[in-house]
């Protein structure tokens, strides 16, 4: 006659909900990402990602105070450069007073307990709009290593904590571990992009950073699929995971996030490191976009994606909603 379970006696109440909670998300889960821009008091919002901007320095600074007192501890930093900058070498990305040069002192400066992981990846200083250097019409895995190498070098000199390699060339985290260490900087650590799909959630953040593949006077790869992942693929993942792990990477991410969930579980089964997740920013726009048109309730589905990356097994998740969902957090306690 009656149910041999009641499963319902465990979610009767948010108080009863509360102690069987199986996980919990709090501001230092998340990682945000921060676009920085030459300039001085320069904010432009970008167009697909409402609430996101790219910033001069000084006034990035005033944005990692906020962040900082609001509980998160990590920030991610990516550059947009002049055109003039560029070129196929991307040698300004180890200009020792570049712009992530000398925002990764700032910021170290400014809040020496935050720390900042800087994007490793020739795009932003590349004149195609790709993560390397072009060589016989695709992207030149050894030689794009010897310039990650000086990059990720240039970066720990100027402070940072972690450098977190997004390219996808084969070998590189050994390559960077390697040249770390003979540089002194044994204790600066290696966040690897690991599994990164070659994907279109990507798309706000080429707008962001104006970095899109593109059109040139050689012949050059139209996307990035000779490097970044085919998402038709899971084993391939596990694969590139374990390698990083091997090559030394202090944790492994997976990226974008929530159509990738079974992947960051197969991973986080695999390595011993923590896995972060990336919560990119094309899944940034469409939650935006549903919730400007009331489709979607913005906090409602933010706060359901980061606990079912978390659920997931991620550890640590970079994610454009940071500072919100660490104030909805925060209200909550
Ligand atoms: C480039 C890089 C990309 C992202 C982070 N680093 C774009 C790409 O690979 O083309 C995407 C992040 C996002 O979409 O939020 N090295």
């Amino acid at each position: 006659m009656f149910p041999l379970h009641r499963g319902r006696r465990l979610r009767t109440n948010e108080s009863v909900r509360s102690l069987v909670r199986e996980t919990t998300l709090s501001p230092s889960d998340f990682m945000f990402p921060m676009f920085i821009t030459e300039g001085e008091n320069v904010q432009i919002e970008i167009a697909s990602m409402p609430g996101i901007f790219r910033r001069s320095i000084d006034l990035t600074l005033l944005e990692i105070h906020e962040v900082y007192a609001l509980g998160i501890r990590a920030v991610n930093l990516y550059v947009k450069v002049s055109e003039d900058l560029k070129d196929n070498t991307g040698k300004e990305a180890w200009n020792p007073n570049g712009l992530m040069q000398n925002a990764i002192r700032a910021i170290k400066k400014a809040c020496p307990e935050m720390v900042v992981m800087p994007d490793v990846a020739l795009d932003p200083y590349s004149i195609y709009g790709h993560d390397g250097i072009i060589a016989n019409a695709d992207v030149a895995n050894d030689s794009t290593n010897d310039a990650l190498v000086k990059m990720a070098i240039s970066h720990a000199e100027a402070g940072a904590d972690f450098v977190a390699p997004s390219d996808m060339m084969d070998g590189r985290v050994l390559r960077l571990r390697q040249g770390l260490d003979a540089a002194g900087f044994h204790n600066v650590g290696i966040m690897s992009y690991s599994a990164k799909y070659a994907s279109a959630f990507y798309g706000p953040f080429r707008d962001a950073l104006d970095s899109a593949p593109r059109a040139a006077d050689v012949v050059v790869p139209k996307d990035k699929k000779t490097y970044q992942m085919d998402y038709a693929n899971r084993l391939e993942a596990i694969k590139e995971a374990l390698w990083d792990v091997e090559e030394g990477a202090d944790m492994v991410m997976v990226k974008p996030g929530i159509a990738y969930l079974d992947i960051v579980r197969e991973v986080k089964n695999a390595v011993n490191v923590p896995v972060t997740v990336y919560h990119v920013s094309g899944e940034y726009a469409m939650i935006k976009a549903a919730a400007q048109r009331g489709w979607l309730d913005n906090n409602a589905i933010m706060m359901e994606q980061l606990m079912c990356i978390k659920r997931a097994g991620a550890s640590l998740i970079s994610t454009y909603f940071a500072k919100e969902a660490a104030q909805v957090l925060n209200q909550q306690n």
